[in-house]
């Protein structure tokens, strides 16, 4: 089974930490669909061994287009490949978009998967992170989500927010739990090198969180989340038992996907391929026929193996060693069960049911047990 990406890389306006591939230009919207239908039949046999198991609309801001463009691209999906073992369908939206009419249509075309960038529910911390909502809105239609009768809803929050207390952020987990979403991902806040926090920092006009109360903040969130009945699956991510994202965890997992549009990552099992990140040159060489379009990275045993071992790790059930042992061979499985006897003898890994993975303690450390393991 295989995961189905589309990039929408259009937004209303720039949030300031954020390096997504999305534009203000919004009048390339035709331009850019007729791109990517031209872009799936260029891919036809991806999916010709392996169905599609997930669709994930992402971007950018998906959100941004209408019910009928959303839909003309499901369409061309549809007549193209074959989608009766898809099982999630999951797209991205910001909370200013959804009114009760639009929720509607996407319950329709079918969606049953909404992922709402929520952040924050402080109306401070929303403005300085230049978002479009206000932290009431933001509420008011994750409950109208619900009434429409979405039963798989996923907020995106932030922290370590330069301006955010322990306070704050306590704050709007509360409020998160009030809604009693199915997933909650919880990201901290990263300085991307093309983003405006970067920008900032760089000519020392921001300052990062200290780097203490940043961790406090991890913990306070898994504490309280899974307290609360949510599992972190990931550690990003937290979901009530059976919410797990299944298309992410594809990701995590060396699962096959295709990502179509300008930025889009794609893996077919051996070779890695990225789709040229500018929406311009994308629409144009897609029409031209050019085969431009891809950068293309054929990966060695080792690199597939860093790659499976640093996103499985990141994840509770970790990286399966059976697995492991059988695509990769004896020498880098016993070499990664060596490496790990000093974090299992120190309580930050444990073994269980054939499956190597992080405790808890572990999971807060993750950045510098994993790189121990790369093969380099
Ligand atoms: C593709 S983005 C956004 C989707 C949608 N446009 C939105 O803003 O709600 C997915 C999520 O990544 C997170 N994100 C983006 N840039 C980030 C950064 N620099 N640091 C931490 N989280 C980030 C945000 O929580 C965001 O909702
Ligand atoms: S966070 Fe979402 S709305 Fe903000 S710039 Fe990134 S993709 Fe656009």
């Amino acid at each position: 089974m295989a995961g189905l990406y589309v990039h929408i890389p259009f937004c209303a306006q720039k949030c300031i930490y954020c390096d997504f591939l999305s534009g203000t230009n919004l009048s390339l919207r035709r331009q850019f669909i007729d791109a990517l239908i031209a872009e799936m039949d260029c891919c036809l046999d991806f999916f010709k061994d392996d169905k599609i198991r997930t669709i994930y609309f992402g971007g950018g801001t998906p959100s941004l287009l209408t019910g009928e463009e959303l839909k003309r691209i499901y369409d061309a999906i549809v007549e193209r490949w074959d989608v009766s073992e898809v099982e999630e369908f999951t797209m991205e939206c910001n909370p200013d978009d959804l009114s009760e009419e639009y929720l509607v249509k996407l319950k329709y075309l079918p969606i049953n998967r909404l992922s709402i960038g929520v952040q924050s529910f402080v109306d401070d911390e929303l403005k300085w992170l230049n978002r479009r909502h206000m932290a009431k809105e933001a509420f008011e239609v994750v409950k109208l989500a619900k009434h429409a009768g979405f039963d798989n809803i996923t907020i995106d929050l932030m922290f370590a927010l330069p301006m955010q207390t322990i306070e704050s952020l306590n704050y709007s987990i509360d409020k998160a739990l009030e809604l009693d979403v199915q997933h909650i991902s919880a990201y901290s806040l990263m300085f991307e090198p093309d983003s405006k926090i970067t920008k900032l920092m760089e000519l020392n006009r921001l300052e990062p969180l200290d780097e203490d109360i940043a961790a406090d903040m991890f913990d306070l969130l898994s504490e309280r989340l899974i307290e609360a009945g949510y599992e972190q699956y990931e550690i990003s991510n937290y979901a009530k038992l059976g919410f797990e994202s299944r298309h992410n965890s594809g990701y995590w997992h060396g699962m096959r996907y295709l990502g179509l549009g300008p930025s889009a990552h794609s893996f077919d099992g051996e070779k890695r391929w990225s789709n040229v990140a500018h929406t311009i040159k994308y629409i144009d060489l897609v029409r031209n026929e050019e085969l431009g379009i891809r950068n293309e990275e054929l990966l060695n045993m080792d690199e597939r193996f860093n790659e499976l071992v640093f996103t499985a790790l990141r994840t509770k059930i970790g990286v399966g060693l059976l697995e492991l042992r059988l695509r990769f061979g004896d020498m880098r499985c016993d070499r990664l069960l060596r490496q790990a006897q000093k974090y299992i003898d120190a309580g930050n890994m444990h073994i269980s049911n054939n499956r190597l993975a992080l405790t808890h303690s572990g999971i807060y450390i993750s950045d510098s047990i994993i790189s121990d393991f790369m093969i380099v």
